[in-house]
C-alpha cells in the first residue's frame, strides 16, 4: 500500500493532508530520515511527528467500557469512540464493537474492524459464551437457574425462546450469567421475566477472555494474536453446561 493511503486509512488526514504532511517532513523512518510518498518501510518502522504508527488492520482492543457511554456513534452524548484516540474514529476499514452494550452495562467490550472475526465471536454456533456479573435489586429466589437454563423462556415482545443460559448465584443478590448469544437487554430482561431488577451488570468475559482486573474502566488494549485465540478457547463443546 501507497504511504498517503496507508496513512489517511489510520485516520492521519485526509490524502491530501497526509501528502502534505509527507512533503513537510512529517513521516520519517526509525533514523528519523523523512519519507517520500514512494517509500513504504515496514510499519514499525515508520514514524509520524518522531511517534510510532497506530497498529495496522486488521486491528483487534479490548475496552473496558464505562458506565454512561453508548457503543453507537449514532446514539446521543458520550461514547466509546471518545474513548479511544480520536484518529481510530476515521481508520478505514472502522472499528466496530463486537456486539453492544447498553448505555448503563460496564465492563468488557471487543472493537475490531475484521468483519469475519466480529461475526465469528458474535455467533451463538460459533460457540463464544459472554458472562456477566449482575447485582440484583431484590434477593433471588430460588427458581432463577431453572428458568434460564429451561431452553423455553421467551421474552416479552418475542416468539423465539432463548437459548439455555447458566446462572451462578454469588451472593443473596449477586450473581453470574453465562450467556450464548446477545439479544437486546437481553440479561435485564431475562431477570424482568424472573420478577427482580438489574441494578448493575457488568461483562467479565467473552469466550476464554477475561477482563484484566487491573484494567481501569475507560482504559483499553491492543489484543495481541495468542489473546485473539482466547476468545475461541472456551467452546460451547468444552463446558459442562453444553446446550447445543
Ligand atoms: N444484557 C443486557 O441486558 N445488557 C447488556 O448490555 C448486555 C447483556
Amino acid at each position: 500500500m501507497k504511504l498517503v493511503k496507508l496513512l489517511a486509512n489510520l485516520g492521519y488526514g485526509s490524502r491530501k493532508e497526509v501528502q502534505r504532511l509527507i512533503r513537510a517532513g512529517a513521516v520519517t523512518d526509525a533514523t528519523g530520515r523523512s519519507l517520500s510518498e514512494n517509500e513504504v518501510p515496514p510499519h514499525d518502522q515508520i514514524r509520524f511527528r518522531g511517534e510510532e504508527l497506530d497498529p495496522p488492520a486488521p486491528l483487534v482492543i479490548m475496552l473496558n467500557k464505562p458506565d454512561g457511554y453508548t457503543c453507537s456513534t449514532e446514539d446521543p452524548g458520550d461514547t466509546i469512540y471518545d474513548l479511544l484516540p480520536p484518529r481510530f474514529a476515521l481508520r478505514n476499514p472502522g472499528l466496530n464493537p463486537v456486539g453492544r452494550l447498553d448505555k448503563d452495562t460496564t465492563g468488557l467490550i471487543l472493537m475490531t474492524d475484521d468483519g469475519k472475526l466480529l461475526h465469528k465471536i458474535i455467533h451463538p454456533k460459533s460457540g463464544c459464551l459472554k458472562v456477566y456479573q449482575v447485582q440484583l435489586d431484590r434477593p433471588l429466589e430460588g427458581h432463577e437457574g431453572e428458568l434460564f437454563s429451561s431452553g423455553t423462556l421467551v421474552l416479552n415482545s418475542e416468539t423465539r425462546p432463548l437459548l439455555p443460559a447458566k446462572l451462578q448465584v454469588l451472593g443473596e443478590k449477586e450473581a453470574l450469567v453465562t450467556l450464548h448469544e446477545g439479544r437486546y437487554h437481553q440479561v435485564r430482561r431475562m431477570f424482568a421475566a424472573a420478577g427482580n431488577h438489574v441494578l448493575s451488570l457488568k461483562r467479565i468475559s467473552i469466550g476464554g477472555l477475561r477482563l484484566p482486573t487491573d484494567l481501569e474502566e475507560g482504559e483499553w488494549f491492543e489484543l495481541d494474536a495468542d489473546a485473539q485465540k482466547s476468545i475461541f478457547s472456551e467452546m460451547i463443546e468444552d463446558s459442562a453446561e453444553s446446550s447445543a
